[in-house]
């Protein structure tokens, strides 16, 4: 494994975040419009909803509906400016090692540069390396399509088994199911991530060996989550086949080690790689993506590139007072760090888009969930959020009563398309009209909420009418694209990733390690073998752990 060389690629920021001049500037602001609401800041400006818009990459952002008045937005660009946003992001495009203690360059957007273009790091152009693999999988794509991809007994492959975790594992979770509309609905595609063997056993239970295909995807191919897995797969194949030969047939890996993937067996002719400058929870564009043009077929494949691209191209050049991943970062910060955000929810109105919060939460919480600054300081204000969310209208069933009457502020992204994939009519309405409209009153009726005013001019009883007031004045971005096509996935999760990396920039974090998933590894890897039953009786945890250990152990053993 790396050892972390500590080499900071930029120079240190001069002042920390909290002294500098913008950071006090919007202390003194949020004093002064502690008491603004959003009716208003609406009533006073005929043009916001339109004015505190933009679009880009085929995105439509709507921000107006935030507790941001002009001066706020100028003092949080100030601040971007003050804490060099835009020379980090042009570290990053450039190859820089931003990735300091990992002592590695970030260039997960050099994965969806066009073909023909340059992008180097250290001298060497990465772009035709890229395309090398996204050919090597294309290739491999259309025979498994075609169905002349044939398992060990010359069967043909109709099931794909994506074996990985984190990274590896949520980008194409989620972007099979985003997709699902243009996937080839003949092949089976089943995700295996948890090391609950449940999981495992009840993903292969109904398939059969000789027609069906594992992706063993990690980045180290040293994941125990995933290493387990593709153990048991590997059993479970040659349990029927028989043959170690077989594992040529129905085992591909996704990788940047090489040697540990030829170790397993794989050769090198069943592997696509990638490079330690794309981190896991960056790398759905990277050959991890396999199962996903699996699904949908190398030119969907290349359209969610393309999306991908129009949003990195978008954040790269664009002015920040018109960039939507900094005024999205820039506010979210807003939220976090001056009114007390804790969390905020991603709500997607789109039954496809249903695991796009799930795959946020990496995104963003194993990005910023980081408590130094890039020089090891402590860092003395709030980082990443708590994200978290489910599709509409369903949470609206669920959760959305606290988001409109609990005592939390709750900042909230909803996502929406003008154009729905799958047009059904019925005689309460369209289908889509419904949750569209739903979309539009949700954020309405968060940001306006109803007075008591309102409610007792209603009729509403005296005694009754508190428990019907909204507060509102609850703050929403709101997301519309014309339609979910795979180019429009692409914009959406990109402008997610430049989000994150605004925000980390401007705390001074490393957006780009994750030490704190270490020590619950190191600490499994030394009680797995405490647990078996003819173990040394003797453990030295602290007297929980001991206890717990002891009665699972004494459970096994009756
Ligand atoms: O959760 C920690 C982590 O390292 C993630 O960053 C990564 O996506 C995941 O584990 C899987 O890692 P790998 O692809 O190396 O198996």
């Amino acid at each position: 494994m790396t050892q972390p060389v500590p080499q900071p690629a930029l120079p240190s920021r001069p002042a920390r975040l909290t002294t500098l001049p913008a950071w006090k500037a919007l202390e003194a602001h949020h004093q002064q419009t502690v008491s603004l609401h959003l009716r208003e800041l609406f009533a006073a400006d005929a043009e916001r909803g339109e004015r505190l818009s933009l679009e880009a990459a085929g995105l439509y952002l709507d921000y107006s509906k935030n507790l941001v008045a002009d001066e706020t937005l100028a003092l949080l660009l100030q601040l971007a400016r003050e804490t060099g946003v835009e020379a980090r992001r042009d570290a990053m495009f450039t190859g820089e090692r931003i990735n300091t203690t990992e002592d590695r360059a970030v260039l997960h957007t050099a994965l969806r540069a066009p073909r023909g273009s340059e992008v180097l790091l250290d001298g060497h152009d990465v772009v035709p390396d890229v395309h090398q693999v996204l050919d090597r999988m294309s290739v491999f794509v259309e025979q498994v399509r075609a169905r002349t991809w044939l398992g060990h007994t010359g069967k043909p492959i109709i099931n794909v088994v994506n074996i990985g975790i984190g990274g590896s594992d949520l980008g194409p979770v989620m972007a099979c199911r985003a997709l699902e509309f243009y996937s080839d609905r003949q092949l089976t595609l089943r995700f295996v991530s948890n090391v609950d063997g449940s999981e495992f056993v009840e993903a292969v239970r109904d398939l059969n060996p000789e027609e069906t295909l594992f992706i063993v995807s990690s980045k180290t191919f040293t994941t125990q989550e995933t290493m387990a897995n593709a153990q048991s797969a590997r059993a479970w194949s040659l349990d029927a086949l028989k043959d170690e030969a077989a594992v040529a047939r129905h085992f591909v890996a996704v990788s940047t080690n090489a040697d540990a993937v030829q170790a397993f067996g794989i050769d090198a002719a069943s592997t696509f790689g990638f490079w330690d400058w794309v981190g896991g929870r960056y790398s759905l564009t990277s050959a991890i993506g396999l199962s996903l043009m699996l699904a949908v077929g190398p030119q969907h494949y290349f359209d969610l590139l393309a999306g991908f691209h129009d949003m990195d191209e978008h954040f790269r050049t664009a002015p920040l007072e018109q960039n939507m991943p900094v005024l999205m970062a820039l506010i979210g910060l807003w939220h976090t760090d001056f009114l007390g955000a804790q969390t905020l929810a991603v709500l997607p109105y789109d039954h496809y888009l249903s695991q796009f919060p799930a795959y946020l939460q990496q995104l963003d919480m194993e990005s910023n969930g980081k408590h130094v600054t890039l020089t090891g300081e402590a860092v003395d204000y709030q980082t990443g959020p708590v994200i978290w969310g489910q599709p509409g209208t369903n949470g609206q069933h669920a959760f959305y009563q606290l988001i409109h009457q609990g005592t939390r502020l709750i900042p909230c992204d909803f996502i929406g398309f003008i154009q729905t994939l799958n047009p059904l009519g019925g005689p309460l309405g369209h289908h889509h009209d419904l949750l569209m409209a739903n979309v539009f009153a949700q954020t309405e009726a968060l940001a306006f909420g109803k007075t008591l005013e309102q409610v007792l001019a209603e009729g509403v009883p005296g005694g009754l009418a508190p428990h019907r007031v909204f507060e509102g004045n609850r703050p929403t971005n709101t997301l519309l694209a014309d339609r979910l096509t795979p180019r429009v996935l692409g914009a959406l999760i990109a402008l997610y990733e430049h989000k994150v990396f605004v925000q980390g920039a401007v705390w001074n974090i490393n957006s780009f390690d994750q030490w704190g998933v270490e020590l619950g590894k190191v600490l499994a890897g030394r009680i797995v073998p405490e647990l078996s039953v003819r173990a040394e009786p003797e453990l030295s945890h602290d007297s929980s752990t001991n206890a717990l250990v002891r009665r699972y152990r004494a459970g096994r053993g009756s």
